[in-house]
């Protein structure tokens, strides 16, 4: 007989019943953190509104008895098109939540992106065997540290480099604001009360919290608190990012190069042409430009732009396997999640990843099964309402 599953994993049947637990778990300001978005939330709103606008047309009459949702990515090959992607600070969602991650990725046979604000060391997640792994960095007036950032990476064997460009001045996420919310975490004497029933993650984050810091950028000899190096990395950005920076990142990274940030056409193209071998849709979740387009409105555009070039790839709002099949049927290869992988580790650690990339896993399947869909290449525009009359490509 099976034995019955632990009670938050009945609970947490889907990703939004997931989202609704961590929040009774999470103290407000970490849950709003990981929440929240830029100014009025409009594009992160718009992010999961837009799936409700793209309406599949099964074809049932396929048949398709059995499906496979593997693919191949930079020469690796996926057990589902569903990657973990880049979030800093996952170590206040649970301890270790980035190396917890890796593990419930690599078990599920996809690939995990290590954000450049992990509370782990890049070398300490690498030591853990996970793989694929990618690196996430960002482009700073000191071009010297994003090249040390490089070559760690490259010294560590990570399988991907990727490239955030559209963060090179922090959005104001205003939810922080309200709450006060400070990095480490400080809280208020009317935070303390909502916080008896927070218990089990004070008890354990509590004790980590003074230690809790930006692990990749701590230098011996240099203030390596948390907060000193959040205004240090803050300041670092470059808005003055440009295309040199693609090229000159694509002298230094000998692996694949993946462009993360990417919502215009035109911008796609310019980084295929400067060598880049992936591109991942994004507005970063909501949390930059607010009132910028929704990824997946953005996605056909840069898709016709590519031409096939690379995979085009693609994050924001999805909140289920059926939101994946559209974005994979419009022409992404696969997709990323930031915020579903959070609220499974505030729940659970690494089995809360685990389960929610096993709820996409089960949804995309059911969601392919019923459009009579039986592999990852059978997802064309053909299964789109308004695109179904478009010629084959
Ligand atoms: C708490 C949090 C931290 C993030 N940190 C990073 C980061 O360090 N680097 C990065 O490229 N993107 C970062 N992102 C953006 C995600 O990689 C991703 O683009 C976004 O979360 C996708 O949208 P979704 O949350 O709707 O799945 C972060 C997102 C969240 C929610």
């Amino acid at each position: 007989m099976s034995e019955r599953p632990p009670s938050w994993k009945r609970r947490a049947y889907n990703v939004a019943a997931l989202r609704a637990l961590a929040r009774r778990r999470l103290p407000r300001a970490i849950f709003d953190f990981g929440d929240g978005g830029a100014e009025d939330e409009r594009t992160l709103r718009r992010n999961e509104a837009a799936f409700e606008e793209i309406r599949l047309l099964p074809r049932p009459l396929e048949g398709a008895a059995e499906r496979d949702l593997s693919l191949e990515l930079f020469g690796q090959r996926l057990s589902l098109p569903v990657i973990i992607g880049p979030t800093g600070l996952s170590g206040l969602f649970w301890p270790d939540g980035e190396r917890a991650a890796a593990r419930a990725a690599a078990a599920a046979g996809t690939a995990f992106c290590l954000s450049h604000g992990s509370v782990c060391t890049l070398e300490e997640l690498a030591a853990t065997g996970v793989s694929p792994r990618w690196m996430q960095v960002f482009v700073y007036r000191d071009r010297g540290l994003t090249r040390e950032f490089v070559e760690r990476a490259q010294a560590a064997g990570y399988d991907g480099l990727v490239v955030t460009v559209d963060n090179q001045i922090i959005g104001h996420r205003e939810r922080d604001t309200r709450n006060g919310f400070t990095i480490p975490p400080r809280f208020r004497a009317a935070d303390l009360a909502a916080m008896a029933i927070k218990l089990p993650w004070l008890l354990r984050l509590g004790p980590r919290l003074p230690s809790l810091t930006f692990a990749n950028y701590r230098r011996p000899g240099q203030a390596g608190d948390i907060k000193a190096l959040a205004a240090r990395m803050t300041g670092m950005l470059d808005p003055s990012l440009s295309w040199r920076d693609i090229d000159w990142l694509r002298g230094l990274w000998t692996g694949p190069l993946i462009v993360k940030g990417i919502l215009h056409p035109a911008e796609a193209k310019g980084a295929v042409e400067r060598g880049a071998d992936g591109l991942v849709v994004s507005n970063h979740g909501g949390r930059q430009l607010d009132g910028a387009a929704a990824s997946i409105e953005a996605l056909p555009a840069v898709v016709a732009a590519v031409e096939g070039r690379v995979p085009v790839l693609i994050d924001g709002g999805l909140r289920r396997g059926g939101d994946v099949v559209r974005a994979l049927a419009l022409g992404a290869r696969a997709c990323l999640i930031g915020r579903p992988q959070l609220w499974g580790l505030a729940v659970a650690g690494e089995a809360g990843v685990a389960h929610v990339l096993d709820i996409y896993r089960r949804e995309i399947d059911r969601a392919m099964g019923l459009c009579g869909v039986r592999d990852l290449a059978g997802l064309g525009p053909d299964l789109i309402l308004g695109a179904e009359m478009a010629p084959p490509a």
